[in-house]
C-alpha cells in the first residue's frame, strides 16, 4: 500500500457502488430526515407545472370570454365556470405560501443533514490523521492533506444532499412540465421537447473539460496552502535570506495559474448559454409558427397555447439545471472518493492481534540485526546488532546522516524495521501494544514542539494526572522555576503556537520537564543541547543530568562531557555500527572512527572547556 495520496481524483471516484457503501453508514442515522427531505423535492419539482396549467383555465374562460370550457382531466370530463377565475388570484397566494413553506423546510433539513453528515465524516477523518504513523507525513505536503479535510468532506456529504434533491426536484419538475406540454398539445410538444433536447447536448460534451479544469484548481490549492504554511512555519528563514520576493513570486504564480484555468474554463464554457439560448428561440418560433397554425384551424384553444408556451419557457430552467447537477453529482463522488480514499489508509504502525501491555523494562534493549530503510533499496540503516541494558546510557555518535536519529527512532515504533528486531526483554516491540511502549520512552527532540497552551499545559501533557508538587518539582529538576517566577502568569503562561514566545532553551526546558513528568524508565535525547549557545547549553545539561538518572538512555550528543559521562560509546557510520565501547577503549583503537571523530571534533571543546 502506498501512503503517498493522489493530487486530485482518486482511483475510486467512479466506482458508485463502493462509494455508496461507504457513505451509507454516514447517512443511515439520518434516513427518515433524508427521505423526508428527498419527499419534499417532489412538490417543490411539479409546482412549476401548477402555475402553467393554471393558465389555460384563464386564458379561456377570462381573456376568451367563454361561459364554461370542458377539459379531459385522466378520462374524466371537468367543467369550469367563469367564476372560477375568481379563485385564481386566492390560489396564487395560497400557492406561493405553501412552495415558501416547503421550501423554508426543505432549505432548513438541507443544511442540518449536510453540516451532520459532514461533521462525522470530520471527526473520523480527523481520528484517522492522527492515528497514522510519521510515515504518511513524510509523503504528503500538509496543503494537500488540508485540502483534503477542509474542504472535501464538505463537499462530499453537503453536496449530496443538496444535489439529489435539487436532483429530485428537478425530474419532477421536468417530468410536471413534460406533462402539462402534452396535455395541451402532443404535437407542439414532440416539437418543442426536440429542440430543446439538441440544446442541451453542448453541455454533456463540456463536462469532462470541467473535471479537468477543476482538479488543476485543487492541485494549485493544495500547492497555496503549501506555501502559506511554509511563509508561516518558515518566516524566520525568509526573513534571514531575504526571500519574501522569490515567495510572493511562487505565489503570484499560482494565483496566475489560478485565474488562466479560471479563464480556460470560461472560454469554453462561456458561449453555452448564447448557443443554448439561440436553439431555444429557434424552438420557440417554430412552436408559435405551428402554434398559430393549429390555432387558426381551430385544433386548439388560445388558452392551450398559452400555457403551452408557458411551460415550454419554465422547462428551460429545469433542463439545464439537470446538466449541472449532473456534473455536480459527479463532483461530489469525486471529493467522497478523496476523502475515504485517506479513510482506507491503514496505518503500517499499529497493533497486532492480542497484543501484550508492556510493564518497563527488566533487562535489555537489543537491536537485533536491524534493517531499515525510508525507501525502497536505499538502507539507512544495516544490520545493527546492538544489546543495551537497563539502566545504562549509551551515547551515540557519527557522521551526519549516517543513521543515528533513524535508530532510536525505531524504539518507539516512529518506523518499523526492514528486517530484524528490536527486542525488550527478549520481546519483539511490535508484540505490544503501542500506547504501552510509548508509555516507556521519553522522547527530547532537538526542535522541541510546545502545542498552543500555557507551559503547564505542556507540562501536562507528560502525565495528565500529575499534581501540582509534582510540577514543582519538575520544574525545579527542569531548572524551569526562577524563570517561572519572572513570568506574570507563572505557569499559566501562553506560550503561543509552538512556543514561540520561548526561547530555544526555554523551549527546551519545557519540553525536559514534560519527558520529566512522564517518568518514563527509557529516554531518547536526539541531540537536546545542540542548538543552544554554551551558557543556556550548561542550565539545560543540568536538567538532563536530572531526567536521565536511572534511566535506560540513549543520547545522540555532540558534547563531548555528555559523551564522555555515557557508560558506552556506539559510533553509527553510514548505517552500521562500527565501533562500541567505553571512551577509552575507543581510543585506544588505532585509526579508529571514535579517535577520528574525536580529534576532529571534541578535542576542541575539551581545549577551550
Ligand atoms: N523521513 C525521511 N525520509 C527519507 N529519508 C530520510 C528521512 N529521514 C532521514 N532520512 C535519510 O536517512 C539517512 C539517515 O538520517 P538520520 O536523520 O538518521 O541521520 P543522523 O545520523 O541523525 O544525522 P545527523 O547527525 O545529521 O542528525 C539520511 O541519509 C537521511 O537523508
Ligand atoms: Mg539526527
Amino acid at each position: 500500500m502506498d501512503y503517498k495520496l493522489k493530487n486530485t481524483v482518486s482511483k475510486d471516484a467512479f466506482r458508485y457502488g463502493y462509494l455508496s457503501k461507504k457513505i451509507y453508514p454516514y447517512i443511515k442515522p439520518y434516513w427518515a430526515r433524508i427521505i423526508l427531505n428527498l419527499i419534499i423535492a417532489i412538490p417543490l419539482g411539479l409546482l412549476d407545472g401548477v402555475v402553467a396549467l393554471s393558465l389555460r383555465p384563464y386564458m379561456d374562460l377570462v381573456i376568451n370570454g367563454n361561459p364554461s370550457v370542458t377539459y379531459n382531466l385522466l378520462g374524466h370530463n371537468l367543467q369550469l365556470q367563469a367564476s372560477f377565475a375568481a379563485i385564481i388570484p386566492i390560489a396564487i397566494v395560497l400557492f406561493a405560501a405553501f412552495q415558501g413553506i416547503l421550501k423554508y423546510v426543505s432549505h432548513y433539513l438541507t443544511d442540518w443533514l449536510g453540516q451532520k453528515i459532514s461533521n462525522s465524516l470530520k471527526i473520523d477523518l480527523f481520528k484517522k490523521l492522527t492515528s497514522l504513523d510519521p510515515q504518511f507525513y513524510d509523503a504528503n505536503s500538509s496543503g494537500l492533506v488540508l485540502t483534503r479535510f477542509l474542504s472535501d468532506p464538505d463537499a462530499a456529504s453537503k453536496n449530496i444532499i443538496n444535489t439529489l434533491q435539487s436532483f429530485i426536484s428537478t425530474i419532477f419538475g421536468i417530468v410536471g412540465l413534460v406533462a402539462v406540454l402534452l396535455y395541451n398539445s402532443w404535437q407542439l410538444a414532440i416539437v418543442g421537447v426536440t429542440v430543446m433536447a439538441i440544446a442541451i447536448t453542448p453541455v454533456t460534451f463540456i463536462r469532462k473539460k470541467i473535471k479537468s479544469v477543476s482538479n488543476a484548481t485543487m492541485v494549485v490549492g493544495g500547492d497555496m496552502t503549501t506555501n502559506f504554511n511554509e511563509t508561516f512555519t518558515g518566516n524566520k528563514i525568509m526573513a534571514a535570506y531575504n526571500l519574501q520576493s522569490a515567495q510572493n513570486k511562487k505565489f503570484e504564480g499560482q494565483i496566475h495559474r489560478q485565474f488562466d484555468l479560471a479563464m480556460s474554463l470560461t472560454k469554453r464554457v462561456g458561449w453555452m448559454s448564447p448557443i443554448m439560448y439561440f436553439i431555444c428561440s429557434i424552438g420557440i418560433a417554430l412552436v408559435f409558427w405551428y402554434g398559430t397554425h393549429l390555432i387558426l384551424t381551430q385544433q386548439l384553444t388560445a388558452g392551450s397555447m398559452m400555457s403551452f408556451v408557458t411551460s415550454l419557457l419554465l422547462l428551460y430552467k429545469p433542463v439545464k439545471n439537470l446538466g449541472n447537477t449532473l456534473t455536480n453529482l459527479q463532483s461530489t463522488f469525486v471529493a467522497m472518493s478523496r476523502v475515504f480514499e485517506l479513510f482506507d489508509l491503514v496505518p503500517y504502525i499499529k497493533d497486532e492481534k492480542n497484543a501484550l501491555v508492556l510493564n518497563g523494562l527488566r533487562y535489555d534493549i537489543n537491536f537485533n540485526n536491524v534493517c531499515f530503510e525510508y525507501e525502497p533499496g536505499l538502507p539507512v540503516l544495516k544490520n545493527i546488532n546492538l544489546r543495551v541494558n537497563k539502566n545504562e546510557t549509551i551515547a551515540l555518535v557519527g557522521n551526519s546522516g549516517g543513521g543515528k536519529s533513524t535508530l532510536v527512532s525505531l524504539i518507539p515504533r516512529f518506523y518499523d524495521v526492514v528486517s530484524g528486531s528490536v527486542e525488550f526483554d527478549g520481546v519483539d516491540i511490535r508484540k505490544y501494544t503501542l500506547e504501552s511502549l510509548r508509555n516507556q520512552i521519553s522522547f527530547v527532540f532537538q526542535d522541541n514542539f510546545l502545542f498552543s497552551g500555557t507551559i503547564k499545559d505542556n507540562i501536562l501533557m507528560g502525565n495528565k494526572n500529575a499534581s501540582d508538587e509534582d510540577i514543582q518539582k519538575v520544574l525545579k529538576l527542569a531548572h524551569l522555576d526562577e524563570f517561572v517566577l519572572t513570568l506574570e502568569n507563572g505557569i499559566d503562561t501562553y506560550v503561543g503556537e509552538r512556543g514561540a514566545s520561548l526561547s530555544g532553551g526555554q523551549r527546551q526546558r519545557v519540553a525536559i520537564a514534560r519527558a520529566m513528568i512522564k517518568d518514563a524508565p527509557i529516554v531518547i535525547l536526539d541531540e537536546a543541547t545542540s542548538a543552544l549557545d554554551n551558557e543556556s547549553e550548561a542550565v539545560v545539561q543540568k536538567a538532563l543530568d536530572n531526567l536521565i538518572q536511572n534511566k535506560t538512555v540513549f543520547v545522540i550528543a555532540h558534547r563531548l562531557s555528555t559523551i564522555k559521562n555515557a557508560d558506552r560509546i556506539a559510533v553509527i557510520n553510514e548505517g552500521e555500527l562500527v565501533e562500541l565501547g567505553t571512551h577509552d577503549q575507543l581510543m585506544s583503537i588505532d585509526n579508529g572512527k571514535y579517535k577520528h571523530l574525536y580529534e576532529m571534533q571534541f578535542k576542541t571543546q575539551e581545549e577551550i572547556c
